[in-house]
């Protein structure tokens, strides 16, 4: 079956880098043009681009904007490695929590170091290599969609929470993936998205994205999922993450903790589905996952609008983590890794190295 949204989220573009702004969804579908590092960096920050996926290959891209800049700037082929690598260095920070951004940043750092040619060569080899990722993050999609969908009855009710679909990553997602392997086997599954407070991934993004496929969505709000769960209308829960550590604790978008512990109480089993590149292994728990603080508007305004009275304590996290407990299987790229985590993430590193 083919699905009528192919959104392709993050493209390189000849010497420039092209994104679906997803600020602006589903008000406007609408590309922007990302021509220089330091507005990659802000794109990544202000959540141009987002999602775990999409933001290590925007990464990748700003590596290769910077190259641009720098190979116009230097001549001396040391002074350019140098600046490029600080400029990697800052392009990390710009999210701190999806892992993926680093191991994409990573990627293009090897390069840099390891290249034996010239500044030319360098830009090339930097930009093959971030249209490499492009590619491969869209396969992987598709076979954690494959793999997830082997898990979903027939006629199930998914629920998911904010947005792992085609626009979290370059095309087809990882939750949202597993959601159009399975439709496209049984069209009688239908999907129920979380709003996903305070940036509406779910209500903006996720309903726009299914909807466009045809796949039946119901929006409820953040607190309504333990209601459905106890009238028997979800069968089961998938959900993308931002980095897994090696016993299998899952950071993902705030909010994904609540359904987790509602799931376990209901005995709905709860997934999460990522590529091998969202799992730390350099981390031994969740404890240790850096967490996001943004800004307070995004909790004191709707669409421009404050909805609480001024001088009201706020307090932002982006992310939260479920404890490996909780967690039925991680869909890989490599096939669903069930508990003991610390033994099946550390069997997947073995055989596959992302
Ligand atoms: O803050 P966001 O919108 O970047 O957060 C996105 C999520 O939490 C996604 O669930 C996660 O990145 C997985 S995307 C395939």
């Amino acid at each position: 079956m083919e699905f009528k949204s192919k959104i392709k989220t993050i493209e390189w573009i000849d010497n420039y880098s092209r994104m679906v702004d997803q600020t602006v969804v589903p008000y406007e579908y609408k590309f922007v043009n990302i021509t220089t590092g330091a507005d990659m960096f802000h794109a990544i920050r202000d959540m141009i681009v987002r999602g775990a996926p999409a933001i290590g290959v925007a990464g990748a891209h700003g590596i290769v904007l910077f190259a641009q800049e720098g190979a116009e700037k230097f001549s001396n082929r040391d002074e350019f490695i140098n600046w490029l690598l600080d400029k990697a260095e800052y392009m990390k920070t710009s999210r701190p929590t999806a892992v993926n951004l680093m191991w994409a940043v990573n990627k293009q750092i090897d390069i840099i170091k390891n290249s034996k040619s010239d500044i030319s060569g360098i830009v090339e080899e930097l930009k093959s290599n971030a249209i490499k990722l492009e590619d491969e993050d869209i396969e992987i999609n598709k076979k954690i969609g494959d793999f997830g969908a082997e898990v979903v009855p027939k006629g199930a009710t998914i629920l998911t929470h904010c947005n792992a679909g085609a626009l979290a990553t370059v095309g087809y997602g990882t939750a949202l993936g597993v959601v159009r392997s399975a439709f496209a086997k049984d069209n009688t599954i239908k999907v129920f998205a979380d709003e996903t407070r305070p940036r509406q991934q779910g209500a903006r993004i996720t309903t726009f994205e299914l909807a466009m496929d045809g796949i039946p969505v119901t929006l409820i709000t953040d607190g309504m999922c333990s209601y459905f769960m106890k009238k028997g209308m979800i069968d089961m829960v998938v959900v993308g993450a931002d980095r897994i550590a090696a016993n299998g604790d899952t950071a993902n978008k705030i909010g994904t903790y609540t359904v987790a512990i509602a799931a376990k109480y209901h005995n709905i089993p709860f997934y999460i589905a990522a590529p091998l590149s969202t799992i730390d292994t350099s981390i031994k728990t969740g404890d240790e996952i850096p967490i996001e603080e943004r800004s307070h508007e995004e909790v004191t305004h709707i669409n421009g609008k404050r909805i609480c009275a001024e001088g009201v304590n706020i307090i932002n996290p982006g992310f939260d983590v479920t404890p490996h407990e909780l967690i039925a299987g991680i869909i890989t790229e490599k096939g669903i890794l069930r508990p003991d985590y610390n033994e099946s993430i550390a069997e997947a590193f073995n055989t596959h190295k992302p």
